[in-house]
């Protein structure tokens, strides 16, 4: 059975399927009995037969890159701790800046390529890697580095992220809008001469920016020419969704907080919301991102891992996608375009993945599974039996 995740019908679902490669992309799908006689020459085709065929799975939102520990943290808040007491008493992202800066980027690399690992052999073939431990031009561009290194060591695609403006760093205490003249004058100007950034992030909430400090580095984001998502409404609504869609950001991530106006404001931008039902989770909140506001508005929605030490340390595309359906309420069809079609639309590479269709990059999953709606359903039971990077198994 094959899953397309393409537009049209549930899962974009072909029961007795077939899909013709060649080289690196999808040259046709479709039913079994229709493959065309006439395909290119160096085309393959493969018959989905007894097994579940998906596309290989996204996740659009992850801080993959750091070194330390916050298991403290989890502790102090199970004892009643809030993340913003721990953050402004110095802990929080500002504990893994100082292990992160630390770190030789060789030690940070074996690390993430470890995490990594565990997400390829549940089907990940795209990982988006954001920086924001570094918090000064070296530290941010040895961090995207690394990013960058794992994905031609790991063969999948990554997509690396520049999120200076993630928190004040210690030597700009009480400073922040002078930090924020560093990130638009140097660290972002940098990243992109290097080729590091494919994008620009930054945290909008009471711990961390300002929604007009944000948009200074949208503005120079802009300038230079790089797409841009936000970290918004997820302890307090700041009007970061507004914010986003006004620079026709990608996504909107994390949104507990959003309200009526954000999710009008997103549907017109086309910018997508990201959910991330681990951060959620571990941090015990309570209040749900407003699920049908953004079905009735039609927002595409992804859901990602959001893979940090401090507010979701699950290495596990395939929990989040289970976490989205036990937590948030998605429909287990909703939890795969999740991770597929609107992924690649979070990321900026709709036209290239996240579905089974004619000209995308083959990047592709075989599961021992007899329909989608499992790889939600469960977790940690359902593995692939093959998987095909842009063609290659
Ligand atoms: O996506 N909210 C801001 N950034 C991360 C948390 C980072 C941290 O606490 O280390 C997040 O949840
Ligand atoms: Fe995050």
């Amino acid at each position: 059975m094959l899953a397309t995740c393409a537009e049209g019908r549930p899962f974009g679902l072909i029961p007795k399927g077939a899909v013709a490669l060649a080289g690196n992309r999808i040259a046709w799908v479709g039913s079994k009995r229709d493959v065309p006689a006439a395909l290119p020459k160096n085309c393959v085709v493969t018959e989905a037969n007894y097994a579940l065929v998906t596309p290989g799975l996204i996740d659009c939102h992850t801080h993959l890159v750091w070194a330390g520990s916050r298991f403290k943290e989890f502790q102090q808040r199970l004892q009643g701790a809030s993340y913003e007491d721990i953050a402004r008493a110095g802990g929080g992202i500002a504990s893994t800046v100082a292990a992160t800066r630390a770190a030789s980027e060789a030690d940070l690399l074996t690390a993430a390529l470890a995490r990594a690992a565990k997400y390829i052999a549940e089907g990940v073939t795209t990982i988006e890697i954001k920086s924001g431990y570094g918090l000064d031009k070296d530290n941010e561009l040895k961090i995207l580095r690394v990013a960058r290194a794992l994905g031609k060591r790991l063969g999948i695609h990554v997509r690396t992220t520049l999120l200076a403006a993630h928190a004040v760093p210690p030597e700009f205490k009480d400073r922040p809008d002078e930090y924020i003249n560093k990130v638009c004058e140097e660290i972002l100007p940098t990243a992109h001469a290097e080729g590091l950034a494919d994008a620009v992030d930054a945290y909008c909430d009471t711990v961390g920016f300002t929604a007009a400090q944000v948009e200074r580095v949208f503005v120079k984001a802009k300038e230079l020419g790089l797409a841009v998502k936000l970290h918004a409404e997820q302890f307090s609504n700041q009007q970061g969704a507004a914010l986003a869609a006004k620079y026709k950001a990608l996504s909107a991530d994390h949104l507990e907080q959003l309200d009526q106006d954000g999710v009008a404001a997103m549907a017109a931008a086309r910018t997508v919301a990201v959910l991330l039902p681990g951060a959620y989770t571990y941090l015990r909140e309570t209040k749900l991102p407003p699920i049908e506001l953004l079905r009735v508005n039609r927002v595409p929605i992804a859901v990602a891992s959001d893979l940090n030490p401090g507010t979701s340390p699950l290495a596990s595309l395939q929990l989040s996608m289970h976490l989205a359906c036990t937590a948030f309420g998605l429909t287990t069809e909703e939890a795969l375009l999740g991770v597929t079609r609107n992924a690649a639309r979070a990321l900026g590479l709709r036209k290239l993945l996240g579905s089974i269709e004619p000209g995308k990059i083959a990047d592709i999953v075989i599961w021992n599974a007899e329909h989608p709606a499992e790889l939600a359903a469960q977790f940690g039971l359902i593995r692939p039996a093959a998987v095909l990077r842009a063609g290659v198994a």
